[in-house]
Order: structure tokens, then C-alpha cells, then sequence
């Protein structure tokens, strides 16, 4: 086995990540910052990775897509507000906690987001909070930062982005969300293919554009236990491009990336 096979094997196993271009060049080019920085050459690395659980994750973050952004699937923010909504504010009316969880939450974009819509339909929101959760620990440290370019709020409109985030004093292209959905969010990282310390019931999950890059068993397994985890009624979002394998998902579908209990 190459050195790159086996980094790759490590990461597999250690996250459920199913690396769609393993060619040892391409393996090879998305570790070479870490390489760099170590002053490794692969093999040592490769070695480094089986002996270390911390390097493990480096590899984990440098293989992983964190592609995201701000208000991404937009219809997902549509159906919360309309349909999903009424019910969580029946919840708060009855002093019942609503709970919501973002799992796979990259550099934080979608945990903001929901924590936005959050606060448009529910107000001050007293009573929900907001799990969101990466296996990054860079990228969680930049989500909790919560300091963006200001253009990366593009795709709101400007009521949204001044209800999300005001203007950063130190830096004029840079923007900070707000405290009031500060307030509303906590980070933690998480592996999904690890042990599960967070508690249910879930009124909401939103696991979008994970599951897609994960191995189809770690998928069946993480979807089984999102699907105990989501208090009745309970909705489960995926991504809108995950095509995932018929009845897999144990819930209702509602529609193609909608899922409800
Ligand atoms: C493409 S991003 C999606 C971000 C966001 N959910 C969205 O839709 O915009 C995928 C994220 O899943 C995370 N991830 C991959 N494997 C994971 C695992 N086993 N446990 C938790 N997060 C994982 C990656 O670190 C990355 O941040």
C-alpha cells in the first residue's frame, strides 16, 4: 500500500470520509501545506498519521470539503419559517425548550443562518438553542470567531444582514454576527462516526452536504441514529444534492432533501 493509500485508510476509518479522488498526486497536493509545515516527507507522515490521533484530524481536515456558505438551499430557511415554525412556537408557548442541531456545520455560515431565520420567526427566541458540531476543529474555531468578509453575506438581503451581523470596528470588508443569535448558537467539534455524548430530543436537524461525502455504511448508521434522536414531529434536512440510496433515510420523506418524523 502507498504512503497516500494509507493516509487515506487512516482518514476512512477514523471519520467515515469517502475520499472521491485518492489518486496519490491529488492526495499528495491536499497535504502538502501540512507536509510543509512538518518538513515530512509522505511516508513520515503517513507514519505519523497511525501513531497520532491529533495528526489524524489535521489529515481529516485537509481531505474533508468544507465548502459552505450563508443562507445555502434557500427553500430549507422557507420551509423552517412556514411550515416548521408554528410548531416550534407552540413549543415555547408551552415553556417546552426547542432544540436544534447542525451537524457537519463547517466554518459555522449555516449555523448562523439558522440561528437568523430563528430569530425572524421566533423573535427573541428565549428557550431555543442551537448545537452546531464539525470533526474540524479549525473550522469550528472560525465558525464560534463568527467574523466573516462582509461579502460572504451576500446572498441575504440587506434587512437580513443587519438583523445577522454589524460592520467589525478593526476591519471595514469584515463583518461579526450579532449577540443576539451569539446568544442562540454553541459550537462543539464532533466526529458523527464516533461516540454521540449530545442528549435528544432534536425538534430539527440539518445535516446537509455531509452524509454525500461519507462511506454508505457510516451514512445508514448516522442516519439511523439522527432519525432516534428527532423528537415526533421533527424534521431532518439533507443536501439538496444528496441523492442518497432509496430507504435509507428511516423517516417520511416530504420532499427530495426533506425528511420528517
Ligand atoms: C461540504 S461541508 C457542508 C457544510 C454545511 N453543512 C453546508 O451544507 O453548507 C461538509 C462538512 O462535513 C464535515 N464532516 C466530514 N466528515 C465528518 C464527520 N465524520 N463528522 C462530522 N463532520 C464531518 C466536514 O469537516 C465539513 O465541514
Amino acid at each position: 500500500m502507498s504512503a497516500a493509500e494509507q493516509v487515506v485508510k487512516a482518514v476512512r476509518e477514523a471519520s467515515g470520509l469517502a475520499i472521491s479522488d485518492s489518486r496519490d498526486e491529488m492526495i499528495e497536493l491536499r497535504l502538502f501545506p501540512r507536509l510543509r509545515a512538518l518538513g515530512a516527507d509522505l511516508e513520515g507522515y503517513a507514519r505519523a498519521v497511525a501513531a497520532d490521533e491529533r495528526e489524524r484530524v489535521h489529515a481529516i481536515e485537509l481531505l474533508a470539503t468544507g465548502h459552505t456558505a450563508w443562507w445555502r438551499e434557500a427553500e430549507h430557511f422557507d420551509d423552517l419559517q412556514q411550515r416548521v415554525a408554528p410548531l416550534l412556537r407552540a413549543r415555547l408557548d408551552r415553556g417546552e425548550p426547542v432544540r436544534i442541531w447542525c451537524a457537519g456545520c463547517s466554518t459555522g455560515e449555516e449555523a448562523w443562518s439558522i440561528a437568523l431565520c430563528v430569530r425572524l420567526c421566533l423573535g427573541d427566541a428565549t428557550g431555543v438553542a442551537i448545537l452546531a458540531t464539525d470533526i474540524s476543529g479549525r473550522s469550528i474555531a472560525t465558525a464560534r470567531a463568527g467574523r466573516y468578509p462582509a461579502e460572504q453575506l451576500a446572498p441575504l438581503t440587506p434587512e437580513l444582514r443587519a438583523v445577522a451581523a454589524s460592520p467589525a470596528e478593526d476591519d471595514p470588508a469584515a463583518v461579526e454576527v450579532r449577540p443576539e443569535l451569539r446568544r442562540l448558537v454553541s459550537f462543539a467539534r464532533h466526529n458523527l462516526t464516533g461516540a454521540w455524548p449530545m442528549k435528544g430530543p432534536f425538534d430539527v436537524i440539518f445535516c446537509r452536504n455531509v452524509l454525500v461525502h461519507l462511506l454508505p455504511e457510516a451514512r445508514a448508521q448516522i442516519l439511523g441514529r439522527m432519525a432516534t434522536l428527532l423528537r415526533r414531529p421533527g424534521t431532518l434536512y439533507l443536501g439538496q444534492a444528496e441523492l442518497l440510496e432509496p430507504g435509507i433515510v428511516p423517516l417520511r420523506q416530504l420532499k427530495p432533501a426533506i425528511h420528517v418524523a
